[in-house]
């Protein structure tokens, strides 16, 4: 009882602590810094341009997505007035007025500046429960020409998330250019999921699908297994990776309120998926469909093997833009950690090493091929000629 009663004394005080308090803090992207000053009742943003850009407006959300998040979106019109609109999306797509918000900014004028190469425009809303917090900016460098809350925007040139921490007393941060203030955040639920489809998608296209290319090339001139073990890591391993990631990206984009096949990654992603259904079907053909009377390598053999490392080549370039590019592009969590690079390019040089030392095997194994088509057909050495394989001996 004695102990309850401390700790109740003990939070009650504390909540009078931080009522008297004012924290702020402050974050930056490429375009805008965003500075909270927060008491127990309300929080004042200030929205301020870097001067990178001309400003035609600029805006925040309460969230870390553009989808389903409350905007707050200001711009200064000719007569000296700024126009607050709160407004929210369910896409990515101009986003509309909310007549009645959750929480009702009002425009701060004292504090907005509107000329001068870094304007301001501040505003105050009623505090929520937020301790840290992730926050969505979007900067516009066309001027909507219209006073009127509901006025047609163009679309931003730059956006991003951070992370405010409105605990933070009196001192204000300089988050680092580009949005790398929110690493310390713990992911979101769709952020997680492009972590998993990044792990599954790398495991399947340069894991398993190097390792079965790599096995074909150093044991099919030893043994007849290859076979086996080449399909087992094509396609019952790195199938069922490389299925599971790609499903986990297309959900991410959903979950986030994105747009599917918008850019680069997301494309090349569904094609290099596409192109490995494409060669796990000529791998299959290549197996199932062999011609009795063959005299010379198959076509389709050579464009597997050319294709495989066609595949697994492109998926290191996907991979590379996927944490390079679009990680930091849709999550506003900046670059990961050099370290990752580091591992990706030791493994970009290890693997094509590999498969040239392999390669050491091809004459070895060409001359198999023909002993084996020869002895098929069993009419000897005199019909070198006419099979074509005399110029590769
Ligand atoms: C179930 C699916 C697959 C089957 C049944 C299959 C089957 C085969 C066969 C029969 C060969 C020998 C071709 C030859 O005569 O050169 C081969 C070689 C090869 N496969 Fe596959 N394959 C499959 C999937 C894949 C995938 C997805 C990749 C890579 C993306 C791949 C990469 C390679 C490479 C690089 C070689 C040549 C290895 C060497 O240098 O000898 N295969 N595969
Ligand atoms: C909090 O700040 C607002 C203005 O930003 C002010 O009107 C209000 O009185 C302050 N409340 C407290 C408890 O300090
Ligand atoms: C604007 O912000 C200043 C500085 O925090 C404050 O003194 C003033 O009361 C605010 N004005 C309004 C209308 O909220
Ligand atoms: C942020 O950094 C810039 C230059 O690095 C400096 O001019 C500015 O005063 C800093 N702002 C804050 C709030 O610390």
């Amino acid at each position: 009882m004695l102990r309850l009663s401390l700790i109740l004394l003990l939070a009650s005080s504390c909540n009078v602590a931080t009522a008297a308090e004012t924290t702020s803090d402050q974050q930056c992207g490429t375009t805008m810094c965003i500075t909270a000053n927060a008491n127990s009742t309300t929080v004042e943003y200030i929205l301020t341009s870097r001067g990178k850009r001309t400003l035609g407006w600029m805006g925040m959300g309460f969230g870390s997505q553009m989808a389903n998040t409350p905007m707050v979106i200001m711009w200064s019109n000719s007569d000296g007035t700024i126009t607050l609109s709160q407004r929210q999306a369910q896409r990515e797509v101009m986003p509309t007025v909310v007549e009645n918000p959750p929480r009702v900014a009002t425009l701060n004028d004292s504090l907005s500046i509107t000329s001068g190469s870094t304007p301001q425009l501040a505003y105050t809303i009623p505090a929520n429960s937020d301790q840290k917090q992730s926050v969505i900016y979007a900067f516009g460098t066309q001027n909507p020409g219209s006073s009127a809350k509901d006025a047609t925007l163009a679309e931003h040139v730059d956006y991003g998330v951070l992370l405010l921490d409105l605990t933070k007393s009196s001192s204000t941060s300089n988050g680092s250019t580009g949005g790398t203030s929110s690493s310390g955040t713990p992911l979101l639920s769709y952020q997680r999921m492009i972590v998993a489809h990044a792990t599954f998608c790398t495991v399947g296209f340069l894991l398993f699908l190097p390792a079965g290319a790599l096995l074909a090339r150093y044991s099919r001139t030893f043994t007849s297994m290859w076979f086996k073990g080449h399909w087992i890591a094509q396609f019952a391993l790195a199938g069922p990776s490389i299925f599971i990631g790609v499903a986990l990206g297309i959900q991410s984009v959903t979950e986030a309120g994105a747009t599917h096949l918008n850019d680069s990654h997301k494309k090349y992603g569904l094609a290099i998926f596409v192109l490995y259904l494409l060669q796990c079907g000529v791998g299959a053909i290549i197996h199932w469909v062999k011609a009795s009377d063959r005299t010379r390598r198959p076509l389709q053999n050579y464009f597997h093997a050319i294709f495989g490392l066609l595949i697994i080549a492109l998926a290191y370039y996907q991979v590379h833009s996927g944490y390079k590019v679009e990680w930091p592009k849709v999550t506003g969590r900046g670059e990961l950690s050099k370290g990752v690079n580091v591992f990706f390019f030791v493994w970009l040089a290890v693997l094509p090493v590999a498969y040239l030392v392999g390669l050491s095997f091809l004459p070895k194994q060409l001359r198999q091929e023909r002993t084996s088509v020869l002895s098929r057909r069993g009419d000897g050495d005199l019909k070198l000629d006419q099979m074509g394989y005399k110029d590769r001996q």
